[in-house]
This record gives structure tokens, C-alpha cells and sequence, in this order.
């Protein structure tokens, strides 16, 4: 395995939010390398209980190495769409003090040069964040039709040149199957127009896959929808997003659950998310775009 790196975003702003209490138990939705989970671990020491999340082995062998330090930290691999059930097999009622979510990937996942995600770096069309699933980025970008191709491209990327784009997969897909990375960005150099840009022209339709192949919009919602009966009573939900979409259904979820406009049971302590600081953004380029949003619950 190449080296594991990732520079967590927003990590002080993200975990201070937890109001993180000795005793009390907390969930790192979201392990990556363990940037959160060290700076959780250390605040609920010595009797707080923190259990952290991660689908990719990669990750979870990373952050073991990285918090082997830490008596107070589990680390469990399974989706956060399932800590309620993963938590109740081991006995524990509620959350008690709080989850933190840092959504999307890893520096390590996107630039690995072995696991697909890069447009960059020749690797089989992958995109797994979990290696145990089926479904890979291979699957979509020879499996989906051109209406469903053109969808993701301009639902989850944003791609203004879905429509060419899916049309040339496709085509090509009649004298061969598209089998890595630089095949697919190759095309996708080749089909747009060359215009003035500071990004890639594969960025956005790499997105797309990524997010298409992770289900990550869908893990969402699901997750959000699973933890809410779980927290008790002064626990805090913290959301790291990158991208409008995730943010939305953030935003939206806070909002269709809070005291104030649907009698539920959060309070939503940002009413507008809080971004990185200019030094953050300086050193490292990708928190720009964070978007951090808080909410705790008050039943
Ligand atoms: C941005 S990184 C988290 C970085 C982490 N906060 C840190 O400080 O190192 C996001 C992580 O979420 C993981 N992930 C993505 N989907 C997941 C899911 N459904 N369940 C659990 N983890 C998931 C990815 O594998 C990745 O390691």
C-alpha cells in the first residue's frame, strides 16, 4: 500500500463542535486516516468512549497505526448508514455525545495510484471506497445507458458537456470496453472543447462516477435518517460536506427535523455553515470548499 495521507479539513471547528465531555460516548462516522478520531480520543480521555467508521481497509489499517495510542477508540469497518446496529450488537443504548461526519474522500483515495479515482494515473476503472463491493466505476461507465450516463454527468458533476460525453462512451463502447483511467480521461479530453480552465476536463464526470459508484448522496440521507433516534438527548450532529449537493441534503435534513419549523427535535446551531479560515484554505487548497453545519438534539 502506498503511504496513507490526508489532510483533515475544518478538524478543529468540526470536533470542537462535539463539546466533547469526559464519559460520555461519541461516533467518528467518518475514520479517513483518523485526523478527527485523535483529537476526539484525546478531549474524552480517560473515560469517554469513542467508536470511529470506515468501509476502506486501506483507511482503517492507517488509522490503526495512526491511534494505536488511544485505549478509548474502537474502530469498527461498516458503512455509517449502520452504526445504530453495529453500536446495539455491542451493547450500546445511545450516542450520548455526539457524531462527526467529514463526507466524500480521502487526499489518499483520490490520488492512490491504484484505486481508480484519479484521472491522472492509469489504474482499472475502480472507485470503491469499500473493496469488498461489486460495483465499480467499470460497471457504470460500461453498464449505464446514454440518458443515464448524461444524468449522473450533470446531476452529481455538473458537467456542462455531459451529453457529448456520454455519447462518446457509448460509441466507443461498440468496438471495446473502457478499462481504466486514462482510456476514460483520454476520451474525455478528446470530446470536449479545449477551453481556459484551471481544472482538468475529466474533474467533474470523475466526480460523478466517484459519487455514483459510493452511492454517497443516498448513504446521506440514509445515515442521517438512521443516527437521529439513536443520539440522546444534548448530542450534537457535526457535518463536514465538499460539495451544494451533499450540503443540501444536510441542510434540508436539519431542517425538516428542527424544533423550530417541523416541532422535531433539533436545534440547528449554525444558520449559515461555517467555513474554512483563509490559513486553512492557504495550506491546504480542498477545505475551501468545506461547509461545516451543527445541530444537537433538545427532546
Ligand atoms: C474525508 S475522509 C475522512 C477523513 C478523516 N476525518 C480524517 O481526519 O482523517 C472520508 C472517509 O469516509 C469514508 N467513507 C465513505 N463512505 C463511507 C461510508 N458509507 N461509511 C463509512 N465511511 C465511509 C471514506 O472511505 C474516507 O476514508
Amino acid at each position: 500500500m502506498e503511504q496513507f495521507k490526508h489532510f483533515p479539513v475544518m478538524a478543529k471547528e468540526a470536533t470542537d463542535a462535539l463539546n466533547c465531555q469526559n464519559g460520555k460516548i461519541y461516533v467518528d462516522a467518518t475514520l479517513g486516516g483518523g485526523g478527527y478520531s485523535a483529537i476526539i480520543a484525546e478531549k474524552i480521555s480517560p473515560d469517554g468512549k469513542l467508536f470511529s467508521f470506515d468501509i476502506d481497509d486501506d483507511a482503517i489499517l492507517a488509522a490503526k497505526e495512526n491511534l494505536k495510542n488511544y485505549k478509548n477508540i474502537t474502530i469498527i469497518k461498516s458503512s455509517h448508514t449502520n452504526i445504530a446496529n453495529c453500536l446495539k450488537q455491542i451493547g450500546i443504548e445511545k450516542i450520548t455525545g455526539g457524531v462527526v461526519y467529514d463526507f466524500g474522500a480521502s487526499y489518499y483515495q483520490l490520488t492512490s495510484k491504484d484505486r481508480g479515482f484519479s484521472f491522472s494515473k492509469e489504474a482499472p476503472l475502480d472507485m470503491r471506497f469499500n473493496k469488498n463491493d461489486d460495483f465499480s466505476a467499470y460497471d457504470v461507465v460500461n453498464n449505464y445507458n446514454e440518458e443515464n450516463l448524461v444524468k449522473i454527468f450533470s446531476e452529481y458533476g455538473e458537467e456542462r458537456f455531459s451529453k457529448r460525453i456520454a455519447k462518446a462512451i457509448v460509441e466507443y463502447r461498440k468496438k471495446k470496453k473502457l478499462e481504466t483511467t486514462l482510456e476514460l480521461s483520454n476520451l474525455i479530453v478528446q470530446t470536449t472543447p479545449r477551453i481556459k480552465t484551471k481544472i482538468h476536463p475529466a474533474t467533474r464526470v470523475f466526480q460523478a462516477i466517484r459519487i455514483e459508484v459510493n452511492s454517497e448522496l443516498e448513504n446521506i440521507k440514509n445515515t442521517l435518517i438512521n443516527i437521529l433516534p439513536f443520539l440522546d438527548t444534548g448530542a450534537i450532529i457535526s457535518t463536514v460536506t465538499f460539495h451544494s449537493m451533499e450540503d443540501r441534503i444536510v441542510k434540508n435534513f436539519f431542517r425538516d427535523n428542527s424544533k423550530k419549523f417541523h416541532d422535531g427535535k433539533l436545534e440547528i446551531l449554525t444558520k449559515k455553515p461555517i467555513t474554512a479560515t483563509t490559513e486553512e484554505i492557504k495550506q491546504n487548497p480542498p477545505s475551501r470548499s468545506a461547509k461545516l453545519r451543527i445541530a444537537k438534539v433538545i427532546e
